[in-house]
């Protein structure tokens, strides 16, 4: 296993003093156009070979099946994975032992992998949030019901693995599983938590590096194993992944609250799932007992979604939970940069730390 327990209780707390600085989101706002075309620059040739492996891999002798899997896969989606592995790789070439030649195929064959556990994920993560809209478009399980989607993200997964499995060194698919794994457990922990508004931080946090840290942790190791770099140096590129995907979705909890239209999904869905996230988290340990238990009462008996979005949206409001979840999800960024510092500089390293910015910094 690449993510050890012990990982998870490094992933930093936020300051008790909080603060917005070093991380301006308003510029990064202004900067992800930029970045994406860097990156699509940088990696042209790779991400369309990806692209095309992806819709390859999506084939099937039941054109349904195969038309649903493009709505799954298909346009809309940042396909931030493939990057962190093309980029991590990218970042490493130049410092593995020059008798070193790994296949192109393989690289893509990662990057593909990986989108598709993705791909799979969400589909199922949909069915479990009743979530209607995704990528501003209706959802497969909105489309096509429930037990359609439990099977697509079930053909999703077995490609995934199919495809993982298709690379020269066992070791790809293996340790694709493996995140995987977390992954489903991260969800499943969360599943079951659904409802308990106690949940503290330190769990928060060990369920988010399990359903989003993991892959991107994977990423970034495969991508720079493939590259030939030293155990050393995959360590510290699958702890960037970690960190990269824990700051990713606290932003993304952020956004349930605080986000727009752009986000392409209906926000509020983790307040309507009963999901305790890092704002409600904080919100519930800053409030004085009398106003806590005020707060729980109208969690638990509110039952207008609508109504009790907008009231629990006034009291976060009226605290600095929005301030110290921005404040954490910096934290954890700053904390991957530090990582690949000593990387050699080149444009890939510079993407890399952009990535990373960018995902406390999107508005999608
Ligand atoms: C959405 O992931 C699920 C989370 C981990 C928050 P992305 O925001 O990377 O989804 P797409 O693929 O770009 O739509
Ligand atoms: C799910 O988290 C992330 C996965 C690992 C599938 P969310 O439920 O917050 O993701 P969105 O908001 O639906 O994209
Ligand atoms: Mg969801
Ligand atoms: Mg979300």
């Amino acid at each position: 296993m690449h993510l050890r327990e012990s990982e998870y209780d490094t992933v930093p707390e936020a300051a008790n003093a909080v603060r917005v600085s070093e991380f301006a989101v308003g510029a990064e706002k202004q900067n992800a156009g930029n970045l994406l075309s860097r990156v699509r620059q940088l990696l042209n040739d790779d991400l369309q070979a990806v692209e095309q492996l992806l819709e390859r891999s999506l084939a099937s002798r039941h054109e349904l099946v195969g038309v649903l899997g493009q709505q799954a896969t298909g346009l809309g989606g940042k396909r931030l994975r493939p990057c962190l592995v093309l980029l991590a790789a990218k970042a490493l070439e130049g410092c593995a032992d020059t008798e070193y030649r790994p296949r192109k195929r393989d690289l893509h064959c990662i990057a593909a992998s990986v989108e598709l556990v993705h791909a799979a994920s969400l589909v199922h993560d949909d069915v479990m949030d009743a979530a209607l809209e995704r990528r501003h478009r209706p959802t497969i399980c909105s489309r096509s019901g429930n037990a359609s989607a439990i099977l697509l993200g079930d053909f999703l997964f077995t490609r995934a693995y199919g495809v993982a499995a298709s690379c020269k060194s066992a070791w790809v698919a293996r340790h694709i599983a493996a995140a995987s794994t977390r992954l489903c457990e991260g969800e499943l922990l969360q599943q079951l938590s659904a409802g308990n508004w106690l949940i503290d931080g330190r769990n928060y946090r060990r369920i988010l590096a399990e359903k989003t840290g993991a892959l991107c942790a994977v990423s970034c190791r495969l991508g720079s194993r493939w590259a030939g770099a030293t155990l050393a140096r995959q360590r510290a590129l699958d702890r960037f992944g970690l960190l990269l995907g824990v700051a990713f979705q606290i932003y993304d909890d952020w956004l349930d609250y605080w986000g727009t239209a752009n986000t392409g999904k209906a926000l509020g869905n983790d307040l309507q799932q009963s999901k305790a996230t890092l704002p409600l988290i904080r919100l519930l340990e800053s409030l004085p007992a009398g106003e806590r238990e005020d707060l729980l009462v109208l969690l638990a008996g509110e039952s207008d979604q609508q109504v009790r979005f907008e009231r629990v949206r006034a009291w976060l409001d009226a605290s600095d939970a929005s301030e110290y979840t921005l404040a954490m999800a910096g934290r954890c960024v700053n904390r991957a940069k530090s990582l690949i510092e000593d990387l050699p500089s080149s444009p890939a390293k510079e993407c890399l730390l952009s990535v990373a910015d960018f995902s406390i910094g999107r508005d999608q």
